[in-house]
């Protein structure tokens, strides 16, 4: 490759380097700063499409952390945290904003995890030689770099963090804790949600574990330790259903769909298989690109979700709208509202023994 640049840079190309690419970095939104989205998300509701329901949206949110027998699942899908949200959901989990988190691998060990490392996001564009990106090992999501070589390095701390552990099966939300315990002395960047939601007792589920940075870190353990540890998806759902039961209603907040979304919605079957009576979701909002056209559940409506027994009706919210643009507006707006000062932490993770 080398010989090729230079060839290539004699014959007049320009010749790019890794750090041409890896310039600006993405900036996280502040729900703190002192935007007027208050009055934004009130004109909203007085408009139509998916202006009113991300208004509604809003003050269903801040209805959940209004009602103190309420607790807020917040469900993320989709690449949100190296888009820019991940201070969005760090201010809430500092604010007491939420109680539970069900999250893809993705957002929380390539993208949290990785950036308590250290490690950025970059600006970048989709309109660009991607074969060029590969030779010089920088990833592209969408309009968004990464570098390879930092993945590598967030794929092998969460195997030297197994391999400090007892061999034995985890749940997710017990290892993304030790993953916390680890930031909390090694971070080099501490507005990270999984350090945060270690120190205030937030559990952080990640039922399809694997399916991220994390899943490299632990092929390579369990190649090297015959006694290793091991991520017990039940557990999950036992440990999240527990959540619920002890909850004395919920509210689930769901940015994407996929898997969180169904696993937090499950729980209520789940509680009521294991206790004969169980409430549905008191509150629901979900902001989604996908609709129920395909009959897959990423579209699937709240309506819908009733039939099953899931959620209640009276406080639902679809939102058809891209995650980087209607989250932060709902966020500032219930952080502004401040129904959170005062409320009761919930402290979840003490539910579990380990
Ligand atoms: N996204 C990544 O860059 C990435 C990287 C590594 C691993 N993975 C893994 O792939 C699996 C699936 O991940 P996923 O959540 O990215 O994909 P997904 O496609 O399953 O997303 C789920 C749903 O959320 C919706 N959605 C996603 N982003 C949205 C947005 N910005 N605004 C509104 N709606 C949005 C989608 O329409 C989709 O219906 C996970 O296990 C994850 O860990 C993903």
């Amino acid at each position: 490759m080398k010989t090729m640049s230079a060839s290539k840079e004699r014959a007049g190309y320009v010749v790019r380097k890794k750090g041409d690419y890896l310039r600006e970095t993405i900036q996280h939104f502040d729900i703190k700063k002192k935007h007027d989205v208050v009055s934004i998300i009130e004109d909203y509701g007085a408009m139509a499409f998916s202006a009113r329901s991300l208004s509604r949206a809003s003050r269903i949110y801040d209805q959940m952390l209004a009602d103190a027998d309420c607790s807020v699942i917040l469900c993320l899908a989709g690449s949100l945290f190296s888009a820019g949200l991940k201070n969005v959901v760090y201010d809430m989990v500092e604010h007491n904003m939420v109680d539970a988190i069900v999250s893809t691998g993705a957002i929380m060990v390539d993208q949290d995890f990785f950036e308590g490392l250290g490690f950025k996001h970059y600006l970048g564009t989709s309109m660009v030689d991607d074969d060029e990106l590969q030779k010089l090992h920088i990833d592209r999501i969408y309009d968004t770099y990464i570098d390879e070589d930092d993945l590598r390095i967030c794929d092998e701390t969460v195997g030297k963090i197994a391999d400090s552990l007892p061999p034995r099966p985890y749940s997710s939300r017990e290892f993304i804790g030790e993953m916390g315990r680890y930031l909390d002395e090694h971070a080099k960047n501490r507005e990270s949600v999984v350090l945060a939601s270690y120190k205030k007792e937030v559990p952080i589920f990640v039922p399809a574990f694997s399916d991220c940075s994390a899943g490299f870190g632990l092929i390579e353990h369990q190649l090297r330790r015959k006694e290793h540890v091991t991520i017990d998806s039940a557990r999950d759902f036992l440990e999240l259903t527990q959540v619920k039961m002890a909850a004395k209603e919920t509210g689930l907040l769901m940015i994407g769909g996929g898997v969180p979304k169904n696993f937090a919605q499950d729980v209520v079957v789940a509680a009521d298989i294991l206790t004969g009576k169980t409430r549905m979701h008191k509150y629901a909002v979900q902001i989604t690109v996908a609709d129920e056209r395909d009959g897959g559940l990423s579209g699937s409506t709240l309506k819908e979700a009733h039939s099953w027994g899931k959620v209640d009706l009276g406080g639902t919210q679809m939102v058809y709208a891209e995650a980087a643009v209607a989250f932060p507006l709902l966020a500032s707006y219930a952080y502004r509202k401040g129904s959170w000062k005062g409320r009761e932490p919930r402290k979840f993770t003490r539910l579990f023994p380990h």
